[in-house]
């Protein structure tokens, strides 16, 4: 029986949904979260539409069987491709995170937006859906970062590999002269200094974790689900189905006292 008690459920293909999961519990400290890092399937943004719908399946079921009363779709590659299903599907409500390219046209200045995310994302009807009304007047130049969901998910964060990849990926946007890049899948945001140093002080970095805390708000307000009790200490329990290290270390700052770390196969 779903209450205002019942946990947040979040899923991703790793460990870099945790961006998202912390903005949430900062906005909401009295919700109890369930997170699940299906690292073992990691990356999704090379996989065919099919396999992904499959997977955000599974990943459901698994939230649904620990009474989540609300899933956040802590994946570009996975809301992209399998939002549209999960929500005709499943009867409880789903928050996705889309890349923020709309945001990001309404601060350019030189009409060129950069967007860093997954050959998943890229190539799915939900990205093409948002981004054409926008290429009326914007050029959008997308690049597959291709590589680096695999390096966060081995904790190389600030690898020579990692530093190189970014520059490879970076340059021809910076050449053409951006002045907003958008993070487009959730593991990104770990390298935000490591791409600051590339693109230097001038160009906006837009991801989406901050606006996804807010809209998950509303979305539990209007379902009237919210957790307010003020007194209860929130737990937060994260399942992870390959070794924990990694994913130990990038939540390491996080501020949650009730926090339960899980290694087992889902
Ligand atoms: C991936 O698993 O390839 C990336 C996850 C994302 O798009 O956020």
């Amino acid at each position: 029986m779903i209450s205002n008690n019942s946990p947040i459920g979040f899923f991703d293909s790793g460990i870099g949904g945790t961006s998202v999961w912390k903005e949430v519990i900062k906005l909401l400290p009295n919700e109890n979260t369930i997170y699940l890092s299906d690292s073992e399937n990691a990356p999704y943004g090379e996989k065919s539409a099919d396999e992904i719908i499959l997977l955000s399946r599974k990943n459901t079921d698994f939230l649904l069987k620990e009474n989540c009363k609300l899933i956040i779709v802590a994946c570009n590659t996975a809301t992209t491709n399998a939002i549209t299903f999960l929500r005709d599907a499943y009867a409880i409500p789903f928050i996705g995170i889309e890349p923020a390219i709309k945001p990001a046209s309404l601060i350019t200045k030189t009409n060129k937006i950069g967007v860093l995310a997954t050959q998943g994302t890229l190539n799915s009807a939900l990205f093409e859906k948002t981004s054409l009304p926008i290429r009326n007047t914007i050029q959008i130049q997308e690049t597959n970062g291709k590589g680096l969901v695999t390096l966060i998910e081995n904790g190389q964060l600030n690898s020579e590999e990692t530093r190189a990849l970014l520059t490879v990926y970076l340059a021809p946007m910076l050449a053409n002269n951006i002045d907003s890049l958008v993070l487009g899948c959730t593991h990104y945001p770990y390298l935000i200094p490591q791409i600051r140093e590339i693109i230097g002080p001038d160009v906006q970095i837009i991801d989406s974790g901050e606006a996804v805390a807010k809209q998950t708000k509303a979305i539990l307000l209007k379902h009237k689900i919210l957790n307010s009790d003020q007194k209860h200490t929130a737990n937060h329990k994260l399942y992870i189905n390959k070794d924990k290290k990694a994913l130990e270390k990038l939540i390491e700052d996080s501020p949650v006292k009730e926090l339960k770390i899980i290694e087992q196969s889902f």
